[in-house]
């Protein structure tokens, strides 16, 4: 009984705060920029935009709304209510996929958010200061073929991650969203890079390159990449999201809050690409630089302009705030499935699940350097953990959320659970029935084809 009562979000707005912590990270950024870059541009951005709309919403809502009436872990909560309807408890595998994918992303996640640790010290030092894009590229090469550098700020961010999740939802999860939900003023912070972008004389080419589509770049590959930002940007496809359901009271609406959280989190991803791609034409940089992406353009940006040391202090700061908040939550689903399958405390659950972590991100990590080889498909072990996660592993878990929820659940208390009725609760049954689902499958086989 302890256990299937369990602690709940002290309110409705810690909910909204920790989903958007959870959603806000180096994906809206890091990810999203680069993913932009390599993939041509506009046509990325549209479909990524539609995939987010089409597919997004109504996974995110089911996730919720599974967790909401599981009140277990991803995987309990699906063998029960699967059970619950006379259906196969097989139905967990989307909850164990799930786990396995939070566990797989936060083993790369955190090599990245080692990264901006390391841009906070460097902001601090005015390693930036008057840098041209040699100079910056220098700085950000330095740190990529150190695997000693790489291991002490990726296992500095990890013990962070692990101190906070340790200390259990309501204390650690509550405590560090409010405390780091300032990592909103990123978004303010967005804006005057935007700013900047203006300023280079290349803001214009950069708006064509996000928003004037060439079609003709548009691949099955591309889609596929761009369906898996989505996944990956709002958390999804990850348990994360059930789990975070699964303290949700009964009171929250799920329609509107997944639209506020959609919006937030889409609306960074797209200011960051108006702050950074500018810079890259303006200096002549690769836009599909790859990974690095933003890590050789926003310090010429601090380090060219006034008052760009502060600026990238904070910068960098709430970067690595908005990386923390994603990561617990990362961590979370782990350790709730540790904690209620075996007889391990908290403490005990986190420092075990994190350990492991850390030391897959060591394989991860040593990819930028020592161990750039190709392992699998041509893909080195950081390209590999990517690709499989957001590419396959998160459009199959939340493609099994949405078919168990539009399909498996009832749809009458589906309905009144979501507070639709009439025109509203068709559209919704048809996009959660068919066109999510099949959307998703036909990017899939396209993507096989081609
Ligand atoms: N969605 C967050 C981001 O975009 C972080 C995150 C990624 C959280 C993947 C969970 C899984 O950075």
């Amino acid at each position: 009984m302890s256990k299937l009562v369990h602690a709940q979000w002290s309110s409705k707005m810690t909910f909204v705060l920790a989903a958007a912590g959870s959603a806000v990270g180096l994906g809206n950024i890091w990810r999203f920029s680069y993913m932009v870059g390599d993939n041509g541009g506009a046509a990325f951005v549209l479909v990524y935009l539609a995939c987010v709309a089409v597919v997004g919403l109504p996974v995110l809502v089911a996730e919720w709304l599974i967790g909401r009436r599981g009140q277990k872990n991803p995987i309990n909560a699906m063998s029960e209510l699967a059970h619950k309807r006379g259906q196969t408890k097989a139905w967990a595998l989307v909850g164990v996929s799930g786990v396995l994918a939070a566990f797989l992303i936060l083993s790369f996640y955190s090599v990245i958010g080692g990264w901006s640790l390391s841009y906070t010290l460097n902001s601090v030092t005015g390693a930036f200061t008057g840098q041209d894009a040699d100079g910056v590229g220098a700085i950000f090469s330095g740190l990529l073929s150190s695997p000693g550098l790489l291991l002490m700020w990726h296992t500095a961010f990890m013990a962070l991650v692990i101190w906070i999740v340790a200390q259990g939802v309501t204390k650690g999860l509550e405590g560090a969203v409010r405390t780091m939900m300032p990592a909103l003023v990123v978004l303010m912070l967005m804006l005057v890079l935007v700013g900047y972008g203006m300023t280079t004389g290349h803001f214009g080419e950069a708006l064509a390159f996000m928003f004037r589509p060439d079609w003709s770049a548009l691949t099955g590959g591309v889609v596929l990449a761009a369906m898996g930002q989505a996944f990956f940007t709002l958390s999804l496809g990850m348990g994360i999201m059930m789990a975070y359901g699964s303290y949700l009271g009964e009171d929250v609406k799920l329609l509107g809050t997944a639209r506020t959280v959609i919006i937030l989190d889409t609306g960074i991803a797209l200011l960051a690409g108006l702050a950074i791609f500018p810079i890259v034409f303006a200096n002549g940089l690769s836009a599909g630089e790859g990974p690095g992406l933003i890590f050789v353009t926003l310090p010429l940006a601090f380090g060219n302009m006034t008052g760009g040391m502060i600026l990238g202090l904070m910068f960098f700061l709430l970067l690595t705030f908005a990386a923390l908040t994603s990561a617990i939550s990362l961590l979370e689903p782990v350790v709730e499935f540790v904690e209620e399958r075996t007889p391990l405390t908290r403490v005990v659950a986190t420092v075990a699940g994190g350990v492991a972590v850390w030391a897959l991100g060591i394989a991860a990590l040593m990819s930028f350097n020592v161990w750039d080889v190709p392992i699998l498909f041509g893909l080195n072990v950081f390209d590999l953990l990517d690709t499989f996660t957001s590419k396959f592993l998160l459009p199959l878990t939340g493609l099994g959320a949405i078919v168990f929820v539009a399909w498996v659940l009832d749809r009458k208390s589906v309905a009144s659970e979501l507070n639709l009725a009439g025109g509203t609760e068709q559209l919704w049954s048809v996009v959660a029935r068919y066109i999510a689902p099949l959307g998703m499958l036909v990017v899939f086989i396209n993507s096989l084809l081609g």
